[in-house]
């Protein structure tokens, strides 16, 4: 199984993001990472749209939001203008079926994304819906936070059920991710890693970068 990494802008340098773009392309990641959150559904705010426009208008690299905000639906079609792959949670608050249909309707892949405080099985019905799920190893709202091992259980329930229904979705994991934790998200079954502290940690990005790379080459 191919890992993709996704970095997350979240903890990129503001003041400088073409750089740190720049960077992400030279060294070969998978996804950009969009942390979108609005201080209602999550304790903190993070950017909107107009970074999302921007980076989708600036770089390559296919964007991959992560929407963590009240009622969702209200953003949907403005999100999906710039998102190749657009998520929502499933605690937020919108009718979570005709979301994930109204999403791919606009051209985006769907992500249906959970806290740690929901269960895999809740989500079993929407999974012929999704493109991607989304498995939370941190409450959503801030980087930097450690990896909750709860979420690997997660993992492995949501991969069995995928595999059982023989669907192509993509497994994502987000919060907490390094080295370490990568290759134990990696086993439980997920393919794609968000991650932002290790990331965008002051030196040695190129390496850091590399040893999550380097898992494409374990056999499971
Ligand atoms: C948290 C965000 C994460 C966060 C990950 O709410 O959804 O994407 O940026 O940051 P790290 O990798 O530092 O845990
Ligand atoms: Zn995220």
């Amino acid at each position: 199984m191919l890992v993709k990494l996704a970095p997350s802008v979240l903890s990129a340098n503001f003041f400088d993001l073409k750089a740190d773009v720049k960077k992400l392309e030279e060294y070969g990641v998978d996804l950009l990472h969009v942390d979108v959150m609005d201080g209602i559904f999550v304790p903190n705010i993070s950017f909107g749209i107009p970074i999302a426009k921007a980076l989708k208008e600036n770089t390559n690299i296919p964007l991959d939001v992560h929407l963590m905000i009240d009622r969702p639906h209200r953003y949907i079609k403005e999100f999906a203008k710039y998102a190749d792959i657009l998520g929502f949670h499933y605690e937020a608050g919108s009718d979570v079926a005709e979301t994930l249909k109204e999403i791919r309707t606009l051209g985006c892949k769907s992500c249906l994304t959970i806290k740690p405080c929901t269960a895999a099985e809740d989500i079993f019905e929407f999974l012929p819906l999704c493109d991607m799920v989304l498995v939370m190893s941190v409450e959503p709202g801030f980087g930097g936070q450690s990896f909750m091992p709860s979420a690997l259980p997660k993992l492995q329930a949501l991969k069995k059920e995928i595999d059982r229904l023989g669907l192509d979705i993509d497994l994502e994991i987000d919060g907490g991710i390094n080295g370490e934790t990568a290759e134990l998200a990696y086993k439980a079954g997920a393919n794609v890693l968000v991650a932002g502290s290790y990331v965008f940690a002051k030196e040695e990005m190129a390496q850091r970068i590399a040893k999550i790379k380097e898992l494409r080459y374990n056999e499971l």
